[in-house]
C-alpha cells in the first residue's frame, strides 16, 4: 500500500464533460453518436435519466454514479408534494434497475438515499439533493486527479513508457477528468508518456470512438488498434503498463471491467507487462468477497449481429454478449485509487485502504 498525493481538492475537468445540470434539468452529451456529432439530450425525469443510462446514451462506471445522482434531484424537483418521499423512493428503484455490473450506481444512490431519509420537506429535499448531486460530481474529478498523483508514485515514471488501455475511462466516462485516461493525461503533463495504444473495444467501440477522441482533442499521441492485436503489441515490447478503469472491485481485490479486461490481463503476465486498475473508492464493494458474485450484464444480440442498423452476421445467429468481465486479483500488479495504491491486491491490502 502506498499513499502521500500532492494534488488538493483539484476538481478543474479537463475534456468534454459527460453531463451538465441547470438545476431543473439535465443535459447528457449522447455518447452513441460520438465523435460524428456532437449532440446533447435534454433529461426532465428519473425515468428518462434510467432510459439514457440503459441506451448507453451515458456510460462507464464513475458517470453513470453521478447521472443518477441527478436522476435523483430530478425526481424531486418533478414529483408532487402528496408521499413525495415513496414517490422519489420509486424512481430510486428505476434507476437502480438501469445497469447491474458498476457499483458506482448504487453507491450513489445509497448516499442520495441518505440525504433524502433526512428530509423533512420536499422543498428541504429539493434544495439538498441537488447540492449532494453536484458534491458526488465534483467530488469525482477530485479523487480522479488524487489518482492519477499515485499512479505516477507506481510507474515510477522516470522515463516514457507506452501504455495499452481498453474502453473509455475519460472524461466522458467520469465527472470530467478519468481514471485509467486521467493517468494517462498526467503521464502526459509529465512527458513520461511515449504513446497510448487504445483497444477499440467491441462491440460499443469506446476505444475507437471516444479514447482516440478524447487523447488527440488534447494532442496525446495515441494509436488505435484492433483488440485483436493486444498481444503482437505486448511482444512488440512497445507496451510498459496495461491500465484501464474498472466497474466493480471486490473485497479480494478482483475486477470487474469492460469485457476483454481479463484477457489483457493474462496476456500482461506472459510478457511482463505491468498491468493497474485506476478507479475510484466509489468503485469498491467490500461487502462482496470477490468476482464471482459480481452481477455481469449481458446485452441485446442485436449488439454482434448488427453495427448502426447494418447486418454483419446471420440475422438468427446463437449470441454471447456480456459486456464485463472479470480479471483475477492475483494478476493485477496495482489498483490505484484516490486513497493510495494497493500493490499486489489481496484481502488484506484492500482492507487497509477500505476497512
Ligand atoms: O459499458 P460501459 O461503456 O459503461 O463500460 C465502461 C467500462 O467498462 C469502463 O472501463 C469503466 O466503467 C471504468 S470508467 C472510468
Amino acid at each position: 500500500m502506498t499513499g502521500k498525493a500532492s494534488t488538493k481538492n483539484d476538481n478543474r475537468s479537463v475534456g468534454t464533460v459527460p453531463m451538465r445540470w441547470h438545476g431543473d434539468s439535465l443535459e447528457l452529451l449522447d455518447q452513441r453518436l460520438l465523435p460524428g456529432e456532437e449532440h446533447w439530450i435534454t433529461v426532465e425525469g428519473a425515468a428518462g435519466v434510467a432510459q439514457c443510462i440503459r441506451d448507453m446514451v451515458v456510460r462507464g462506471a464513475p458517470a453513470i454514479g453521478i447521472t443518477a445522482a441527478y436522476g435523483v434531484a430530478l425526481a424531486a424537483r418533478h414529483c408532487g408534494s402528496e408521499d413525495w418521499q415513496a414517490t422519489i423512493r420509486r424512481d430510486m428503484e428505476l434507476l437502480a434497475a438501469s445497469r447491474p455490473t458498476a457499483v458506482n450506481l448504487f453507491w450513489a444512490l445509497e448516499r442520495m438515499g441518505q440525504v433524502l431519509s433526512a428530509c423533512q420537506s420536499l422543498h428541504q429535499a429539493r434544495e439538498t439533493l441537488a447540492n449532494e448531486a453536484v458534491t458526488i460530481h465534483r467530488e469525482d474529478v477530485e479523487a480522479n486527479r488524487r489518482m492519477a498523483d499515485y499512479a505516477l508514485e507506481v510507474i515510477g515514471a522516470d522515463k516514457p513508457v507506452g501504455v495499452l488501455t481498453h474502453c473509455n475511462t475519460g472524461a466522458l466516462a467520469t465527472g470530467g477528468y478519468g481514471t485509467a485516461l486521467g493517468v494517462i493525461r498526467r503521464l502526459h503533463e509529465e512527458k513520461c508518456l511515449r504513446r497510448v495504444y487504445a483497444d477499440e473495444t467491441r462491440p460499443w467501440l469506446q476505444g475507437g470512438r471516444l479514447t482516440a477522441w478524447e487523447l488527440a482533442q488534447e494532442g496525446i499521441p495515441v494509436t488505435l488498434n484492433t483488440d485483436g492485436a493486444a498481444a503482437t503489441l505486448m511482444a512488440s515490447g512497445k507496451v510498459g503498463w496495461v491500465i484501464v478503469g474498472a466497474d466493480r472491485i471486490t473485497a479480494n481485490g478482483d475486477v470487474a471491467n469492460k469485457i476483454g479486461t481479463y484477457s489483457l490481463a493474462v496476456l500482461a503476465r506472459h510478457h511482463g507487462v505491468r498491468f493497474m486498475v485506476a478507479a475510484p473508492s466509489s468503485t469498491v464493494d467490500m461487502a462482496l468477497q470477490n468476482g464471482a458474485d459480481i452481477p455481469i450484464e449481458e446485452r441485446e444480440a442485436e449488439e454482434l449481429r448488427e453495427f448502426r442498423g447494418i447486418q454483419i452476421a446471420p440475422p438468427k445467429v446463437d449470441v454471447f454478449n456480456p459486456v464485463f468481465d472479470v480479471t483475477p486479483a492475483s494478476l493485477i500488479d496495482a489498483i490505484v485509487t484516490e486513497r493510495g495504491a494497493v500493490h499486489n491486491p489481496n484481502i488484506t491490502g484492500m482492507r487497509s485502504l477500505f476497512a
